[in-house]
């Protein structure tokens, strides 16, 4: 079985859609992949797939890359801070709001912090979502290492977090202003009527077309000057034909 079967394959017997991540990228991940787990081809590749769930979820573990960490590029967040969450918050009282490919968490869980401060404990939706369940599970215990935690301040670390010897530990309170579940940006439908939508650092897997099939569809889940906040190596090309308007680097407002 070569490359391409084994993505048609894929796509039939698990809806995933590999034919729209990066091919190049995509093979070298999935090789070295097989080589470390000593997996001669794509054909027994599939076979161990087809045969063993865990595997398929170490699959997914491994498709891309799931580095994160709180307020990732600070001087985006102080935006979100200073001009874009003041902004939405003087239309609506309660936002909508999802975190799309939020790995393990540190995007939500960042979000429901600025929200905490700037709200004081006002309930707002915020969805956070990935396509590895594994992740998701690492994101509802919400336990990070330093690194993780470069960027929050003193005082944050102080009050959202508790520590355990190296580690950082989010507060309940903050766990429980957001819900994960798991949803595959390329295949399954988007939600409706957000107010801001963040999806950062993944559709630079994504193949160009993939990439303007998804922009569109977060588009149509913004609501009427809702926000959408995506990396800083990432770009929208055709934004002005989705309907959206530059605000800031990394930011489009739905017109
Ligand atoms: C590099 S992380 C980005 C995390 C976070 N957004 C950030 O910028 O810090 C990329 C995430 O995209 C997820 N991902 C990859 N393909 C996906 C897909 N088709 N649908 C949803 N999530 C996907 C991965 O599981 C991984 O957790």
């Amino acid at each position: 079985m070569d490359f391409t079967e084994f993505k048609r394959r894929m796509l039939g017997q698990f809806r995933l859609d590999l034919q729209s991540y990066k091919e190049n990228q995509l093979k070298r991940r999935l090789e070295s992949m097989m080589v470390r787990q000593k997996i001669a081809s794509f054909g027994e590749l599939y076979k161990l797939l087809t045969e063993d769930r865990m595997a398929y979820e170490t699959f997914l573990d491994q498709l891309t890359i799931n580095v994160s960490e709180f307020f990732r590029d600070p001087q985006r967040w102080n935006d979100i801070q200073k001009t874009i969450l003041p902004a939405l918050l003087q239309n609506r009282s309660t936002l909508k709001i999802w975190s799309a490919a939020c790995s393990n968490g540190p995007e939500p869980y960042s979000l429901a912090i600025l929200l905490d401060e700037m709200t004081h404990g006002k309930m707002h939706r915020l969805d956070a979502s990935d396509i590895d369940k594994n992740i998701l599970s690492a994101a509802a215990i919400g336990k990070y290492n330093q690194d993780m935690v470069r960027n929050v301040s003193p005082q944050r670390l102080q009050k959202y977090f508790t520590r355990e010897g190296n580690y950082y530990l989010v507060n309940d309170a903050i766990k429980k202003r957001v819900n994960f579940k798991r949803h595959d940006l390329l295949i399954e439908p988007y939600g409706q009527g957000y107010d801001l939508i963040v999806c950062r650092n993944v559709t630079i897997y994504f193949t160009r077309e993939a990439q303007d099939r998804i922009n569109s569809k977060f588009s149509q889940a913004l609501t009427a000057g809702g926000i959408f906040f995506i990396g800083g190596s990432e770009m929208i090309f055709n934004y002005q034909e989705l309907g959206l308007e530059k605000v800031l680097p990394c930011f489009y407002r739905k017109a």
